[in-house]
């Protein structure tokens, strides 16, 4: 078929474009825009990349890629099997597209022992309200757990659509054309199955083709990787899916995310459903009644371990009964109803070398550890983390001793101790009071671990590690801005603060005129730069570098205040101990009285206000967030108080934010709602007081669309 000419598919960009700004979609109509789009977005790779010929500019091809996702997540039913997003990958030399998954990918919380498993089986039948013997019938499916990459596997219609790797668990990399060529992965489940669902599972390397590719890589004198894990997200991320298919990839499917039909009641009953859909499910996989036989298991499996034919390290444990998986939701990142039981870590002997100190964007000294390599467990470990001046003192750790160096899974390897007797002399280690880079001198506040240099923004550490921070691939992902560009900037003068990077444009022709640069790497940065002026706020907050912010906690804050404007007006607000914005802020679940005292303590300062300000006046948008899941009580702040009699408060707690509901410890009037449970005091006589609407328990559960009293059944 001959190509539509490029001014009739500019016009047919801007009109979709044009037309998506005015309507509401509704079903029929995004299902034409859909279908449009699935010929449209092709044609302009196409001019793009083979004809070199863009026909849109950039920021409205992102649009038209935005648009096809957006209404592939809010109308799943009319994703194409022609979608552009499965069909399409990256341009060829670029990093793989990001794509948002439709039900979180979660992690999992760890145990190490039978009693702390327990604790695990305990802790869910305190937040379901189960009695003792309920709790005995809880029981579990034990899975392997494999020791590679979780990916997400996007069918519709039956028909694999998309491949995503888990990324921040948020979103992730789009792999899909690399997928297609695993054997693992059917194309087209046999029917009958959902129309849209998600399916998950571990993508691996055999120890046996670990070992194969290793040596074809030595022999091609290519580095070899370090352990089948390593060498399995290699293999994924390749920008050639020809090469990924001369390497055998497996994959084990053991997990659910989005799904428009009915699943299996129970989780060994969706194991079974994926095996007659064509997937590999692990073998081993076994249903446990009891604390004794999870033990059980873990026994035979580390016993039987060394004999797989891949790495595992520990079990997985998950609770079979899906209803009851749904009620007990996820507490941060990972669910409440599955845990991994890991294998104790492994450990070596080797000699430590040197102690160095690095200097964190925080002024944080850490000592790390520069070691002897040495193969933990399949792994070369060179460098270990020594903690803290105390841990170092406590463990007598010194240059030159010999150490017992552990692995456990992917934790920084740690220091457990010396070997003792020396032997050899050494002298105990010496903590330095002074920063290593800037010579300013180091504090240790009371009742703190850490030295931090005093020297703020003029120690050139801090500076040059929170903007390798903030250009990070969580934060502002700024391609092209690597740490030794950033280390040679701020060296010249042209990076100290954050806005500083959106005015590299001024240096562009210098920058393009050093070496290893030229005009083209030049442009391209300063369009990588300028095509960030426009960011997420979970993505701006992340960046800012507040302590113990990570990417979870921002992406708390950024559902929790939704706006840029809102968040900064709180934040200064909840500088004054008792305040209501203050109590709003520790009662966000997941963020708690520590993290909300780094954060006023960040706001408190004026040249932190002063470089935000400075952020923000370079930047041209600062997207909004939406809540997880928009749900009937989206943006109202609850509070519940009194003693519930149906759910523990937990769960109350976790159905309302599942709804999209803030749940507060404290009436004030931004409260929206109040559940009043038995002998409820002071709250609800606040309520009252400020005309605030209150229900009892039995009210909610309607509200919560949750069935009448499950006590009623008996
Ligand atoms: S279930 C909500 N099952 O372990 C369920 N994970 O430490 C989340 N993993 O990110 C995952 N084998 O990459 C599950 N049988 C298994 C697994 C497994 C390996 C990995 C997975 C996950 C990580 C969490």
């Amino acid at each position: 078929m001959p190509a539509a000419p490029t001014d009739e598919l500019a016009a047919q960009a801007r009109a979709l474009l044009a037309d998506y700004a005015a309507d509401e979609q509704t079903e029929a109509h995004a299902a034409a825009t859909l279908k449009q789009l699935a010929s449209l977005l092709p044609a302009l790779d196409a001019a793009y990349h083979q004809h070199d010929a863009p026909v849109v500019d950039d920021a409205t091809y992102d649009a038209l890629r935005r648009l096809n996702t957006r209404l592939e997540l809010e109308f799943p039913r009319h994703a194409r099997a022609d979608s552009p997003s499965a069909t399409v990958g990256a341009p060829a030399n670029g990093p793989f597209r990001r794509q948002r998954h439709m039900v979180p990918m979660l992690s999992l919380d760890n145990v190490f022992s039978r009693e702390e498993f327990e604790g695990f089986v305990s802790r869910i039948a305190r937040f379901l309200g189960l009695g003792d013997e309920q709790a005995r019938a809880l029981s579990f499916v034990a899975e392997p757990k494999i020791d590679g990459l979780s990916i997400s596997l996007t069918y519709v219609h039956g028909r694999f659509m998309r491949g995503t790797t888990r990324g921040d668990g948020t979103e992730g990399e789009d792999v899909t054309a690399n997928l297609r060529t695993l054997r693992d992965i059917p194309d087209q489940l046999p029917a009958p199955c959902p129309d849209t669902i998600e399916i998950r599972g571990e993508i691996f390397l055999s120890k046996q083709a670990f070992l194969e590719l290793n040596a074809a890589q030595e022999a091609a004198g290519e580095k070899p990787f370090a352990n089948p894990r390593n060498a399995a997200a290699g293999s994924l991320r390749q920008l050639d899916p020809a090469i990924t298919a001369k390497r055998p990839l497996s994959l084990f499917a053991y997990a659910a995310g989005y799904c428009d039909g009915p699943l299996a009641a129970t989780h060994h009953g969706y194991l079974e459903q994926l095996h007659a859909w064509g997937f590999r499910v692990n073998p081993l996989s076994t249903q446990v009644p009891d604390a004794q036989a999870a033990e059980a298991f873990m026994e035979r499996l580390t016993r039987e371990r060394s004999g797989l034919d891949y790495d595992i390290d520990g079990i997985v444990y998950k609770l079979d009964d899906r209803a009851l998986q749904e009620r007990l939701g996820f507490a941060g990142r990972a669910p409440r109803w599955a845990i991994a039981w890991k294998f104790p870590a492994e450990q070596a002997i080797t000699r430590l070398e040197k102690i160095d100190i690095q200097v964190g964007r925080t002024g944080a000294l850490t000592p790390v550890a520069f070691l002897e390599p040495v193969n933990v467990g399949g792994v070369i470990v060179t460098r270990a983390s020594l903690h803290n001046e105390d841990e170092i003192a406590r463990k007598d750790i010194r240059e030159g001793d010999l150490v017992h160096v552990q692995r456990a899974g992917d934790v920084i390897p740690q220091i457990t101790g010396v070997v003792l007797p020396r032997d050899h002399e050494t002298q105990p280690f010496l903590f330095p009071h002074t920063c290593p880079v800037c010579g300013a001198h180091a504090e240790r506040p009371e009742g703190e671990v850490v030295w931090r240099c005093s020297g703020g923004l003029t120690c050139p550490a801090q500076v040059v590690e929170r903007l390798i921070h903030f250009v990070s691939r969580d934060a502002f992902d700024i391609d092209g801005l690597g740490d030794r560009t950033i280390v040679e900037f701020h060296e010249l003068g042209w990076l100290r603060t954050p806005a500083d990077i959106f005015r590299l444009g001024a240096h562009e022709e210098e920058i393009a005129a050093r070496d290893g640069w030229g005009k083209v790497s030049a442009r391209n940065l300063v369009n990588a730069i300028e095509a960030r002026r426009t960011i997420e706020l979970s993505r701006l907050i992340y960046a800012l570098g507040i302590r113990r912010i990570g990417t979870s906690n921002a992406r708390l804050l950024a559902r929790h205040y939704g706006s840029l404007a809102n968040w900064r007006t709180q934040m200064e607000k909840a500088a004054i101990v008792g305040s209501d914005e203050r109590l709003e802020l520790g009662s966000i679940t997941g963020i708690g009285t520590t993290i909300a005292d780094e954060l006023v303590a960040f706001f408190a300062e004026a040249h932190n206000r002063a470089t935000l300000d400075d952020l923000t006046g370079e930047l041209t948008h600062v997207l909004d967030e939406e809540a997880p899941e928009a749900g009937s009580l989206s943006g109202k702040t609850i509070v519940f108080t009194g003693t519930l009699t149906t759910m523990t408060r937990p769960e109350a707690r976790a159905v309302a934010e599942r709804l999209g509901a803030r749940v507060s410890d404290s009436v004030s009037k931004k409260t929206d709602l109040v559940v009043l449970g038995e002998k409820a005091g002071s709250k609800a006589r606040k309520a009252t007081e400020l005309g605030i609407d209150t229900m009892n328990e039995a009210s909610w559960r309607v509200l919560a669309g949750m069935p009448p009293s499950p006590q009623a059944e008996g």
